[in-house]
Parts: structure tokens; C-alpha cells; sequence
């Protein structure tokens, strides 16, 4: 075990965006207001080829977009993926852009972007959603209801920033694009690769193309509404009760037509009745580590005892959580942790603790440090689970 050798491995979260710290971000612009951020994220170099994103739209398992930007705006078009070679081929004489969703799910660079992102609990993430651009092309002004970071990764774009939306903003008629009928324009940026802007959810935005080849990250987070809440909750309750418990009346009733406070009390008890630490960790737990994109094959090679501390002893190379794999876990009140993967919990035995936490907090583990944190079998056999479901895999860096 060495503690020597190693640089910041990429999957640290950032301290920094550009000259800001994370903390001075998180209580001035988080959740707040717009922000660009001159090289807010360094990279080395582009995080996806734009032919391997360009392929990606053409599998059946990516979801994908392209918009045609031809004449008006109610005429533009949208063709959904998966798209085909014709649609690539096609000549445009027009502006058009390539959204591609969830690329963090697939491509490997592209899930450690993503993963230098947890500075807020990883629960919150959602996606990297890639976008290939020629000048002059966008797709309009419109208000997402979540958080996003706008990164340039290739090209410029000019984006305009425009006020707060709600539920009653005025939207054009068009069949599949949400887009303002009204855009005032409050800021506007220049955005050249290495740049950031961050935009809270309801702020009204509009990115245009400046040049061709132009490639914008956005890193999209999760915010379901007070209404998914309680209707997940709901559900989730509802399949643990018995269907044996009934609802009852209070007795005699002077006014039959009349739904009695006592009768609501009853019923709020009943309901309140459901929400204890337990219940509601459990839900969220399962709720928030649903995958995204559940019919992906996880796959690996099953993997036995004997191998992995082969693999341990060697002490080379990392043990990684695969793309698109969710995971959390909870303490819950009589001191046990529960592992929530893929919407599944499992409850984890204490000597697997110190492992499952180094492993869901990190993402990756050098296996030249991982011996520790595998003394017990019982670790050992849950990194087996793990692993031999797709969920963690070994891999060289
Ligand atoms: C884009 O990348 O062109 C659109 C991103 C957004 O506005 O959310
Ligand atoms: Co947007």
C-alpha cells in the first residue's frame, strides 16, 4: 500500500470553477442565478470524438434528437432518434444541431466529467447530455426546470440569458419544441471551450452557434417535483401494507352526509403513520438511484473468491462503478447501512461498511489500496455481488 505515488485522480469532485471556489459558487449562484465562468472546467481534450457521439445517436438504446433549423421557427424540425446514416447524409442548407442524452451512461471519460460534478450529493445528478452544432444553430429559447452547467467543448456559442419562467409562461405552438413566446435578453455571454455558464432551474436561455463543430456539455441535474414525491412514496407504501387493513367509519352519525374531522384525523393518521425515518430513507433510497436507462446490459463476467484476491494481490489498475450505474446508501436508525443501486436496496453487513462507503463516495478505487477495505469476507463477497451484476467492474486507470 502506497499513499506516495498518486496525483488527483479525475473522478475528484472540483474545488474550483475557473477562479471560483466551489464553496463561494455554491452560496452565491447555486440555486440562485446565472453565472459564466471564464474556464470553468479545464480538460485536456474533447471528452468525445464527434463521430463516436454521432454513433451513438444511431444506437437504439441512446436517446437522441436532431433539430433542422429551416426557416421559421414553427417549422423547425425535430427528428428523433435513433437516427439513421440518411439523416447524417442529408444536405442541409440550413443550421441544424445533435443532442445526444445520458452519453455519461456510455462513454467512460465522459461518466468522470460527470463525476467531478458531485460537489452537491451525487443523488442530484442526472446526466451529460452532448451537443454537436453547425453555425447558427440552436433550439430556441426555452426555461428547463432543473440546474444545468452549460460547458463549451468545442466552437463558440454566444448564449443569452433572459428572466425567471413558471408553469404560466407563454410557449409558441409548436408540436415538439417547448419554446418562450417572449425572450427578453438580460445577459448575453461568448462561450469558447474550457468556458462554463450555469443556469438555475426557470432562467429562460438561448445558446446560438458561432462557429461550426460546435459541442456543448450540459451537465443536467435531478429535481423531481413535490408532486413526483409524494406519488413515488405513495406508490412505493402501498406495496408494503396489507391489503387486509381497511379503512373504517367512526360510528354512529347524526348527519350522514357529512365527512366528519374526525374521520379526516383518522385518515391523517394513517397517512402520517407511513412516514418515519425508515419508510421515507428506504423510498428515496430505491427512488433516487433508479437508472436511468434500466434496459442497459450491465453484464461482466462473473468473477469468483479466488480471482478477485488474485486481482487484490497483483494491487494493479482500479475498481470503477460502470456508466449509468446509480448507488447511495442510507445509515438507517439501528445503525445498519443500506446499499440502494439501480432502485434496489440491499442492506449491507457491518463488516462490508467501510467498503461499500469507500466505493459509493469515490467511484473508483486504486486496488493498491483496496486490501483494507476487503479484510472481511464479507466485503469481498459484496464487491462479488456488485461486480458479477455489472455494477463495479476492474479496469486499468
Ligand atoms: C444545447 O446544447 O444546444 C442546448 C442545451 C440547453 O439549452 O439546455
Ligand atoms: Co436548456
Amino acid at each position: 500500500m502506497s499513499s506516495s505515488s498518486h496525483h488527483d485522480h479525475p473522478l475528484i469532485p472540483l474545488s474550483h470553477l475557473g477562479d471560483l471556489s466551489v464553496t463561494e459558487f455554491l452560496s452565491d449562484y447555486w440555486q440562485k442565478k446565472p453565472v459564466c465562468i471564464r474556464n470553468g472546467v479545464a480538460f485536456q481534450e474533447a471528452l468525445i470524438a464527434v463521430d463516436e457521439l454521432a454513433g451513438l445517436a444511431l444506437e437504439p438504446e441512446v436517446e437522441s434528437r436532431l433539430i433542422e433549423n429551416n426557416g421559421d421557427v414553427k417549422d423547425w424540425q425535430v427528428i428523433h432518434g435513433p437516427l439513421v446514416e440518411a439523416d447524417f447524409n442529408k444536405e442541409r442548407d440550413f443550421p441544424w444541431t445533435l443532442l445526444v442524452q445520458g452519453v455519461d451512461c456510455f462513454v467512460p471519460q465522459v461518466h468522470d466529467f460527470l463525476a467531478r460534478f458531485r460537489f452537491v450529493p451525487s443523488w442530484r445528478l442526472d446526466d451529460i447530455m452532448i451537443s454537436y452544432a453547425t453555425q447558427g444553430a440552436g433550439v430556441g429559447a426555452h426555461f428547463d426546470r432543473y440546474d444545468v452547467f452549460l460547458i463549451q467543448g468545442q466552437g463558440q456559442r454566444q448564449w443569452q440569458i433572459g428572466g425567471t419562467c413558471n408553469e404560466n409562461s407563454a410557449l409558441m405552438a409548436h408540436d415538439q419544441l417547448c419554446l418562450l413566446q417572449n425572450f427578453d435578453v438580460h445577459q448575453e455571454f461568448i462561450l469558447n471551450p474550457g468556458d462554463l455558464l450555469y443556469i438555475p432551474p426557470l432562467i429562460a436561455h438561448k445558446g446560438v452557434a458561432m462557429s461550426d463543430a460546435c459541442v456543448t456539455y450540459s451537465v443536467g441535474f435531478r429535481s423531481p417535483s413535490y408532486g413526483d414525491v409524494l406519488a413515488s412514496f405513495a406508490d412505493e407504501r402501498s406495496t408494503d401494507i396489507s391489503a387486509d387493513l381497511r379503512l373504517k367509519d367512526q360510528g354512529f352519525a347524526p348527519k350522514s352526509g357529512e365527512i366528519s374531522a374526525k374521520d379526516i384525523a383518522v385518515l391523517m393518521q394513517l397517512m402520517q403513520a407511513q412516514i418515519t425515518p425508515e419508510n421515507v430513507a428506504q423510498w428515496f433510497g430505491k427512488h433516487s438511484t433508479e437508472a436511468k436507462y434500466p434496459a442497459l446490459d450491465m453484464s461482466e463476467e462473473a468473477m469468483d473468491q479466488t480471482e478477485l484476491e488474485a486481482i487484490i494481490k497483483d494491487g494493479y489498475g482500479v475498481l470503477r462503478v460502470s456508466e449509468g450505474v446509480r448507488l447511495a446508501y442510507t445509515w438507517q436508525g439501528d445503525g445498519g447501512l443500506t446499499l440502494f443501486v439501480q432502485g434496489e436496496a440491499l442492506p449491507c453487513p457491518p463488516d462490508a461498511t467501510v467498503f461499500i462507503e469507500a466505493i459509493v463516495n469515490q467511484w473508483v478505487l486504486e486496488v493498491e489500496n483496496i486490501a483494507p477495505l476487503l479484510a472481511h469476507d464479507a466485503a469481498k463477497a459484496m464487491l462479488l455481488i456488485l461486480h458479477n451484476q455489472g455494477y463495479l467492474y476492474f479496469a486499468d486507470e
